[in-house]
């Protein structure tokens, strides 16, 4: 066991864990998160999906003890019901939930690319990826 302090959606909590658990474990059992789920357990599904450093990572297989100093964003901080992030917005609006399950994993990889380039405006992305590739 080891202490590990864990930057999650802007607050630091504070952890006694095994550094080679789950980074997916410690999001759900000692931070208190639901939001990414266990799936395949094998970074296949993409449940588990968070951004850490404003990359999406899969947290069931990455040890608690990699992230170190990093940022960790779940999808309850990248927007607020009042303040939902473009990507949170368009799904709300376009109805895209099936049963939910995997949505964490969708928004989470979706999003990255606006955490990356810093920029919030869904129409700039769409845009951007509706155009051929020269
Ligand atoms: S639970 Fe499926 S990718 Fe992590």
């Amino acid at each position: 066991m080891a202490r590990i302090n864990l930057d999650v959606n802007g607050k630091v909590h504070t952890i006694d864990a095994d550094p080679d658990m789950p980074l997916l474990y410690a999001l759900r059992n000692d931070v208190g998160l639901n939001n990414p789920h266990f799936g395949c357990g094998l970074a296949q599904c993409g449940a588990c999906t968070v951004h850490l450093n404003g990359q999406p990572i899969r947290s069931c297989v990455t040890p608690v003890s990699a992230v170190g100093s990093g940022k960790v964003v779940t999808l309850a901080g990248l927007g607020t019901p009042e303040k939902p992030h473009a990507i949170q917005k368009a799904y709300v609006e376009e109805q895209v939930p099936q049963c939910g399950y995997c949505i964490n994993g969708w928004i989470m990889t979706a999003a990255a690319p606006f955490q990356h380039i810093g920029i919030l405006s869904l129409e700039f992305h769409v845009d951007k990826l509706s155009r051929p590739l020269l």
